[in-house]
């Protein structure tokens, strides 16, 4: 099987955040599947068709040519109120602009949360990548209730759950080898 290229994308910028930490456990796979690249998006302005019309935005460029070019798409998507983050959904509107490079792009969606872990959050993500042609693998279920004790992520944003690990590295395999609808 051909070694699958993905981007992470994590829903949080935070430099501690968990859902990056449940992006860089994926990344040491003992397999040779897939590489993942964790995609910094922290500079891109907010969406603005006066931005976009001034031109001269290599944030955005680089963002959507790393998306474009990659095989297939982690998030791991933290939940604010019910719903996926701003930041994330800036991003995506993004990459729908002159070109949506969302179209037939292979998406797996994970998630660290409060109390349900961020399952609704990955419910509206799902939805949203489904409306712009995107595929989404089928849920992993993998949503990280970050308050649990002993906690799974620590305060450095460090999977400390082995098992956890593990799921995470399984579902990324399983998304390398996905036989995409
Ligand atoms: C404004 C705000 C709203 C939140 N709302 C929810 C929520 O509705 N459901 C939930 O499970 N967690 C909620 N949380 C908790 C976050 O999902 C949790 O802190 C998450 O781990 C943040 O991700 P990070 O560690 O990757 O930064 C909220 C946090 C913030 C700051």
């Amino acid at each position: 099987m051909a070694l699958k290229k993905f981007i992470g994308i994590s829903g949080s910028l935070r430099v501690k955040s968990s859902n990056t930490g449940l992006l860089r456990v994926m990344q040491d796979s003992p397999t040779s599947a897939y590489t993942l690249t964790i995609l910094d998006y922290s500079t891109l302005p907010l969406y603005d068709q006066d931005v976009e019309d001034g031109g001269n935005l290599p944030s955005v460029d680089q963002a959507r040519a790393a998306i474009a070019m990659a095989d297939g798409i982690i998030f791991a998507c933290p939940e604010y109120n019910g719903y996926f983050s701003a930041a994330l959904k800036n991003l995506i509107d993004w990459g729908t602009r002159k070109s949506n490079i969302w179209a037939n792009k292979p998406c797996l969606i994970v998630s660290a949360g409060g109390g349900g872990g961020g399952i609704r959050a990955c419910r509206q993500l799902t939805a949203l990548l489904t409306d712009i042609k995107a595929h989404v693998m089928p849920d992993p279920d993998i949503h990280v209730k970050i308050f649990s004790q002993p906690p799974p992520v620590d305060g450095t944003g460090t999977v400390t759950d082995s098992t956890l690990g593990d799921k995470l590295r399984n579902a990324a395999n399983a998304f390398a080898s996905w036989p995409m609808p």
